[in-house]
Parts: structure tokens; C-alpha cells; sequence
């Protein structure tokens, strides 16, 4: 594997993809690292990289006291790295109900899903636009979303969805102009104005991924507002990915 560090506690991690490894963007593949005295450690990652590359990319924060985070944050360039042969998930673009625009909401390394899907070339042709928010603590940990920073300044063009790129840095004043967590950007309109169109059922279809507590809290909110989660039986409006599950 390669390892690339974005700040102390950020890093993109990559891996050769075996042929026979396929996946859905937005998928999730599980990543084995093995220690000194031989323990391996798997945990569920989001594939961040196209569903063609022939490598798959993953955007890892090292989490104190995490035995993953502890053996990734020790590894080095040409370590081993072994993936599941199988890939997971609900959270793909085909999950959800059609409709014209599509929200991205990411936490943290919740962003790596939606690397994936913005580099699915169907996507920016199923939608008329699509806003990505990302919310991280430090303008830091922003270094990993420079690809959709980029994709944001690319030309329009006719059949393809407008890209807004709405980066929110929660802990150093001033660093970006929406500030507050994704929830209460959402909840009393600064969302929708500061990308210049309503979030309503009729219209937004919304991916969610990274912190469960903000998960909820959109879910709360957008229920409110009629939207319904993906269920086995019917497509919905939203769909959810938690990366771990809230202490009660
Ligand atoms: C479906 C799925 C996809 C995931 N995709 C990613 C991914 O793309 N990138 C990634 O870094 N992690 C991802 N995770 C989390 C990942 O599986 C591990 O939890 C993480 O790598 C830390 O592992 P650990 O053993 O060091 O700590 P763990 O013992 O697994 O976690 C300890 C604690 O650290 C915190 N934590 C864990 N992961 C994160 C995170 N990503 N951001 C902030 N706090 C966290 C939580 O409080 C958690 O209880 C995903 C989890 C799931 C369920
Ligand atoms: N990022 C760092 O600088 C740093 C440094 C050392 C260790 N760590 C550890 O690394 C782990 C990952 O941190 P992370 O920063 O990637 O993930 P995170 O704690 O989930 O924070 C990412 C973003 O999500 C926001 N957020 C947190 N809780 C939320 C909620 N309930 N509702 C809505 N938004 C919420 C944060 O805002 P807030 O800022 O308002 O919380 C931040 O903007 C944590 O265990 C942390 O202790 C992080």
C-alpha cells in the first residue's frame, strides 16, 4: 500500500484493486492491516477511488486508542494491506428515488463515499446539481476534498449537473463562511441559501455519511419535511451511513 498524510490524523491510503474486485460507488470494502506479532485488524472503509481504477483508495482518521488507527498510523509505504473479496453497502445513488438535485452531506472522512460517486461518470448526467457539504474541524482536514474543489471550477456543460462545493470548518473561526454544525446549517436555511436552492421532497434526494449523531439529527430534521429513508421495499429521498454507532 501507499499512504499519503493530509495532517497528524488524516490520511488517504492506497491499495492495487485485484481485477475480480468489483464495487458500486459509494460501496465499502473491509481493509486488513496485520501487526508485529502477527494480529490482523479489519475494519469497514469507504472506497473513495472510481469503480474502474485499478486501485482502490481509502480516507482514514486515526482515532486515539483505535487498534486499526494504532497498526495504519505505524504502517509504511509497501506494507501489506489485505481487502475482502466482497464489497458493501446501501449508500449508492441507486438507492434513492429519482429526482434533480442531489445532496451530499459528509463528516469528517464521510467525504470518501462521495469521492467515489462524483467520479461516476452517470452521476453528473442523472442530476441537474449537486451539493457537497463537508463539515471537518480544521481547514486541514479540507486538503482531502481538493478533487471536488476542482470538479466545482470545471466549465458547465449542457446535460451535466452544476457542482457546488460548501466546505464547513467548525473549530477555527473564520477559516470558512458556513461555520456551525451540518444539522443546524440545515435545519434554520443556511444550507439551502448558501447553495442557492430550496432542500425539499419534491426535489432533493440526500446522501448523508460520516458521524452518527449527525446522521440522526438530518434524518430528524428531513423527516420533518416528509423525506422517507430507502427502505428494502421502496427507494426514498435520503439514505444514511453511519461509521459508528452512538454510545447511549
Ligand atoms: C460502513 C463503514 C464505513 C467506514 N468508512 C470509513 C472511512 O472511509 N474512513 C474512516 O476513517 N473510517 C471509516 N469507518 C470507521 C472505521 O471502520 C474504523 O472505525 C476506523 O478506521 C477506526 O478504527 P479503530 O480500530 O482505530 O477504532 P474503532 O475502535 O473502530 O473506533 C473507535 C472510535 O473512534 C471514533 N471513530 C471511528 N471511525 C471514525 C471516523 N472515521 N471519524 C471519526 N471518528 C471515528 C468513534 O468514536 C469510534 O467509536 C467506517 C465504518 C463503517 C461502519
Ligand atoms: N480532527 C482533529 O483535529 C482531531 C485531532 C485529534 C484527534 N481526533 C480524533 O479523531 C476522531 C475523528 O475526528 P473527526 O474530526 O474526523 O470527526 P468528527 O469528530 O466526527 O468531526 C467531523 C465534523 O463533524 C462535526 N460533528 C461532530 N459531531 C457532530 C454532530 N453531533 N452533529 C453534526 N456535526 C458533528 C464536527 O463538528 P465539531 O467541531 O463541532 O465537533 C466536525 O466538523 C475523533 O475521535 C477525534 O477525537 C481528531
Amino acid at each position: 500500500m501507499s499512504i499519503r498524510r493530509w495532517t497528524d490524523t488524516l490520511l488517504s491510503v492506497r491499495v492495487t484493486r485485484d481485477p475480480a474486485f468489483r464495487f458500486t460507488a459509494g460501496h465499502y470494502a473491509r481493509l486488513g492491516l496485520v501487526g508485529r506479532e502477527g494480529e490482523a485488524v479489519v475494519r469497514p472503509l469507504s472506497i473513495a477511488s472510481a469503480a474502474t481504477d485499478p486501485h482502490l483508495d481509502f480516507l482514514c482518521t486515526l482515532v486515539p486508542g483505535g487498534a486499526f488507527s494504532a497498526l495504519l498510523s505505524a504502517s509504511m509505504a509497501g506494507d501489506a494491506a489485505e481487502v475482502d473479496r466482497a464489497s458493501y453497502g446501501f449508500l449508492t445513488v441507486g438507492a434513492l428515488a429519482p429526482g434533480p438535485d442531489l445532496w451530499l452531506l459528509a463528516s469528517g472522512t464521510g467525504l470518501a463515499p462521495f469521492l467515489s460517486i462524483l467520479l461516476e461518470p452517470t452521476v453528473r448526467t442523472s442530476f441537474e446539481r449537486i451539493v457537497v457539504v463537508h463539515s471537518v474541524r480544521i481547514a486541514a482536514e479540507l486538503a482531502a476534498a481538493r478533487d471536488v474543489a476542482r470538479l466545482e471550477r470545471e466549465p458547465a456543460m449542457p446535460g451535466r449537473a452544476c457542482l457546488r462545493y460548501l466546505p464547513v470548518v467548525t473549530r477555527e473561526p473564520g477559516a470558512s463562511t458556513l461555520s456551525s454544525r451540518i444539522p443546524a446549517l440545515l435545519e434554520d436555511g443556511r444550507l439551502a441559501a448558501a447553495a442557492g436552492i430550496p432542500i425539499d421532497v419534491e426535489r432533493s434526494r440526500v446522501m448523508t455519511c460520516g458521524n452518527p449523531a449527525m446522521a440522526r439529527d438530518v434524518r430528524r430534521i428531513l423527516a420533518a419535511r416528509g423525506f422517507r429513508p430507502t427502505r428494502r421495499s421502496a427507494p426514498g429521498q435520503m439514505v444514511f451511513e453511519n461509521y459508528w454507532q452512538e454510545r447511549p
